[in-house]
C-alpha cells in the first residue's frame, strides 16, 4: 500500500497492522440502520433492496451515520445477501421476517443452480456505492468493504432464511461433501472478485462476516470451511488488511487465526484477553462489547468499555467494536457515549 495516502496512518489502519496508534480506533457493525431516525425516515418511502441498489442513498446513509457518531471508519452500506442474486437466488427482504430466498438450494442436485459470478457488473451498484462513499468521506477516515464468508452465504442459500439449527446445511455437508465443497468454492471465487472490486473502488480494508459459522464444531470447521476462507484471504489485494469476523463459538478463534487474516473479530462470549491469547498476539483483534450493553445507560457503557480496554492492556492492535451488530432498539445517544468513552479512555 502506498504510505503517502491520507489514510495510511489513521488509527484503524495502524491497529490493523499492530502498530501503536494515538488512540484505540472504534467503529460498529451495523452502525447505520434502523436505530437511527434519519434512516427510518428514508426507509418510509424506499424498500430496503431499492436503497441498497441506489449508490447515492447508500453513501448518504453511511456518511450521515459516521458524522453523527464520530467513529473512526465507515463501512459501505449494503447487505451480505446481495451477492446471491446474480448467482441465481431470488432474494426478498420482507418486513418483519428478515431476508428470504425463494429458491433455496435443497438437494445436492440443486448446487448446479448456483451460478458462477463471471463478472462484477451485476453488482456494479455496490462498487459505485464504495466510490461515492469514499468521495464523500473525510480523507483521513478509512472505508471498509465487506462480504459474507462462504459458510454464512451457503447456509443462507440452503436454509432460505435466518435459521436456528442449520439442519439442512449440515446435512448437505455431512452427506455430500463434494456438492458442499463445490458450492463453497463457487461462493469463494465470487467473494474474492467482489472484495477486490470494492478495494479497487476505494475501500482500505475488507471484512468477511461469518455470522453463522459458530454452529460448527472445530473439526468440521477445519475440514469444510478453513481451506475456503484461507484461499479468499490469500487472494485479497496485497497490503489490504482483512478483518475476519465470526460469532457464536470462541473455540473457533485459533482456526480463524490460521486462516490468515490480519484482524480477527471477537464476540462477547469470551473475554478479549483470552481471545487474543487464543488468536496470537502477532494479530490484531476487533471487539467485543455485548450489543445489549448499548441498551443500558452511559455510566454502565463506560464501565464495560473500560473493562475491555483494560483487557487489551494498551497492546497495539486493538480495534474497538461490538461483538455483533447494533440492535434496532438502541438509543443513538448511547452509541455516541460509547464512542466518546473509547476515545477518551483509549487515547495514549
Ligand atoms: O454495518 C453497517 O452499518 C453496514 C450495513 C450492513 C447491513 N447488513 C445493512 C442492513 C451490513 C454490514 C450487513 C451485513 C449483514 N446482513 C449480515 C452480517 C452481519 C450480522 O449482523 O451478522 C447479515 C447476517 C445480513 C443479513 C441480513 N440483512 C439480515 C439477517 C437482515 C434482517 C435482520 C436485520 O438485522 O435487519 C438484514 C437487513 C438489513 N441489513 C438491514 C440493514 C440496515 C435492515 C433493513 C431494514 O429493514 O431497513
Amino acid at each position: 500500500m502506498n504510505d503517502e495516502l491520507p489514510w495510511h496512518d489513521c488509527p484503524l489502519l495502524k491497529a490493523a497492522r499492530c502498530e501503536p496508534a494515538e488512540r484505540v480506533p472504534i467503529w460498529l457493525m451495523r452502525q447505520a440502520g434502523r436505530y437511527m431516525a434519519d434512516y427510518r425516515r428514508l426507509r418510509r418511502d424506499t424498500p430496503f433492496l431499492d436503497l441498497c441498489k441506489n449508490p447515492n442513498l447508500c453513501a448518504e446513509v453511511m456518511l450521515t451515520a459516521v458524522e453523527r457518531l464520530g467513529v473512526d471508519a465507515a463501512i459501505v452500506f449494503s447487505d451480505l445477501l446481495l451477492i446471491l442474486e446474480p448467482m441465481g437466488l431470488e432474494l426478498e427482504f420482507s418486513t418483519g421476517e428478515g431476508p428470504l430466498l425463494h429458491n433455496p438450494i435443497r438437494e445436492p442436485g440443486d448446487v448446479d443452480r448456483l451460478r458462477e459470478l463471471e463478472s462484477i457488473e451485476p453488482l456494479g451498484f455496490v462498487v459505485e456505492a464504495v466510490r461515492k462513499t469514499r468521495a464523500g468521506l473525510n480523507n483521513a477516515l478509512p472505508l471498509i468493504g465487506f462480504a459474507g464468508a462462504p459458510f454464512t452465504l451457503a447456509a443462507y442459500a440452503i436454509e432460505g432464511r435466518g435459521g436456528r439449527d442449520y439442519r439442512r446445511t449440515k446435512t448437505l455437508m455431512f452427506t455430500d461433501a463434494g456438492a458442499f465443497n463445490a458450492m463453497m468454492s463457487r461462493l469463494s471465487r465470487a467473494i474474492t472478485l467482489y472484495l477486490n472490486a470494492q478495494i479497487e473502488a476505494g475501500a482500505q480494508l475488507v471484512q468477511l462476516f461469518d455470522s453463522w459459522v459458530g454452529c460448527l464444531g472445530t473439526d468440521d470447521y477445519r475440514r469444510y470451511v478453513l481451506p475456503h476462507t484461507r484461499r479468499i484471504i490469500e487472494s485479497i489485494a496485497p497490503g489490504v488488511p482483512v478483518i475476519h469476523f465470526a460469532t457464536g463459538n470462541p473455540a473457533l478463534l485459533p482456526l480463524q487465526s490460521e486462516a490468515g487474516a490480519a484482524v480477527v473479530g471477537v464476540d462477547w462470549r469470551i473475554r478479549l484477553d483470552d481471545a487474543w491469547a487464543a488468536i496470537g498476539h502477532d494479530k490484531a483483534v476487533q471487539g467485543n462489547l455485548d450489543p445489549v450493553v448499548l441498551l443500558t445507560n452511559p455510566a454502565e457503557i463506560r464501565r464495560r468499555a473500560k473493562e475491555i480496554l483494560d483487557q487489551a492492556a494498551g497492546r497495539p492492535g486493538h480495534i474497538f467494536n461490538l461483538g455483533h451488530g447494533v440492535l434496532p432498539q438502541t438509543p443513538v445517544e448511547n452509541v455516541v457515549a460509547l464512542v466518546d468513552a473509547v476515545h477518551e479512555l483509549g487515547s495514549r
